[in-house]
């Protein structure tokens, strides 16, 4: 679908973003294979969250809606999910594959799973290569590299494993494949990715254990725990940005989750300028959460690589177009993963943000920006890619005049109230 946005005169305002993505995933799967009942509060509505839920029912798991909200899973403990009747379909979603995969490993039946075109093309390999040096049975098109993958669980043991590549899914099939296995599994992560996995993992009574950049696991049982999910730093991201690049704007976000493995983004706003002050920290189911404020802020350019480029890989798109509106030059670097998301989002990040006029760069591993100060309204296209969809979205309240953004229906990825929010927020 087409949609239509003009320049806001000003933008202002409360959102409560939607609950963490990564969270509610990881919240329903180990729940699932748990001991006990879960009340989970603030389930993502996301359609990925939907993709694991579904996955997992596929598998017998019962998880209900309950009244006022919130979903309710009952655990059928480490033996008790059963072989899927159809192929499961993960959809848009890397994490519901990646993550249901290192399950499925370890079940004592067959399984298949695929997704849609974007996620048949992307990276399968990183999980198949490891899973079977742990003893899975598991096969994937083009040369054991793309899903659909066919999955014949079984008995697995433990291994010592350096991950190529620093990805908390990968990271996370690992660690889920790691509990049902014999001996021992040690994960060595090359740089510090997202951390939900081994949080509630620990919560629920894994054997885990941290140290430094390892991570080991044994076989264990886990009990059922409520999870209180937390706003999604992601989602709000986009109105931190909004806030920052428009002249006349105050935003605040609720609720939001400030995990530090997630929160590279408010780190490089701050330091290209941008006024966020954060109130009201607390905790919420162990993970650290508080309300933000955003107010418009003249930026400047910046250089980005190395170590935090994973604590913020979802959010580059939105930071070339914060850096296409700063003064000077932003340098983005090692983010090559950005081309294995849903779009590679090196190409589509340059080629919809110069369609309004930024000068920008294609590099191999990221990209240069050159900030012009304004934007202006023209035709541009998500194809598809969620994250891509917000960012032109948020593009088109500072670009002058109106702007044209294709499928901007993959908001419902991540944030299907996103266009409503937008909304909320314009003051006209
Ligand atoms: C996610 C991890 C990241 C991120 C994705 C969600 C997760 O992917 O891009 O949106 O929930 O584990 P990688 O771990 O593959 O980098």
């Amino acid at each position: 679908m087409k949609r239509i946005v003009k320049a806001a005169n000003a933008l202002s305002g409360d959102i409560h973003p939607p609950g963490d993505k990564s969270i509610s995933h990881r919240a329903i799967i180990l729940n699932s294979i748990a001991r006990g009942d879960a009340k989970i509060d603030g389930f993502s509505q996301a359609a990925d969250c939907y993709s694991t839920l579904q996955g997992l029912r596929a598998l017998d798991a019962t998880i209900d809606v309950v009244e006022g909200g919130g979903l309710l899973v009952h655990g059928r403990g480490e033996n008790g999910l059963s072989e899927p009747e159809d192929v499961v379909d993960a959809g848009n979603s890397g994490t519901t594959m990646r993550l249901m995969a290192g399950l499925l490993a370890a079940q004592p039946f067959l399984s298949v799973i695929t997704g849609d075109g974007s996620l048949r093309s992307r990276p399968m390999a990183r999980i198949i290569h490891p899973l079977r040096l742990m003893g899975a049975s598991i096969w994937g098109r083009r040369e054991d590299s793309c899903a659909p993958l066919v999955i014949k669980g079984g008995p697995l043991n433990g291994i010592e494993y350096r991950l190529p590549v620093a990805s908390a899914q990968l990271k996370s099939a690992l660690l889920i494949a790691g509990l049902f296995a014999e001996g021992v599994t040690t994960i060595e992560e090359p740089m510090p990715s997202r951390v939900h996995t081994e949080r509630m993992l620990a919560e629920m009574g894994a054997n885990i254990e941290v140290t430094g950049a390892k991570i080991t696991i044994t076989k264990s049982r886990l009990n059922a725990r409520d999870v209180s999910i937390p706003g999604d730093i992601s989602s709000a991201a986009f109105w931190l940005v909004a806030g920052a690049v428009h002249s006349d704007a105050s935003i605040r976000l609720l609720n939001t989750g400030l995990n530090p493995t997630r929160c590279g983004v408010i780190d490089v706003l701050r330091s290209m300028g941008v006024r966020i002050t954060v109130k009201n920290e607390r905790l919420l189911c162990g993970e650290p959460i508080a309300d933000l404020e955003v107010n418009s802020s003249a930026l400047t350019g910046i250089e980005i690589g190395g170590d935090i480029i994973p604590l913020l890989i979802d959010e580059i798109p939105l930071i070339a177009l914060a850096a296409s509106v700063a003064q000077g030059r932003t340098v983005i670097k090692n983010a090559e993963e950005l081309r294995v998301k849903e779009s590679d989002r090196i190409t589509s990040t340059v080629e919809e943000l110069s369609k309004l006029g930024a000068r920008i760069e294609e590099m191999e591993d990221g990209m240069v920006i050159h900030g012009v100060g304004k934007l202006h309204g023209s035709d541009c296209d998500s194809r598809g890619d969620h994250r891509l969809a917000m960012m032109l979205g948020v593009a088109s309240l500072i670009a002058e005049g109106e702007t044209g953004i294709d499928n901007s229906d993959a908001v419902d990825i991540s944030y299907p109230a996103f266009w409503e929010d937008l909304e909320l927020l314009r003051v006209s």
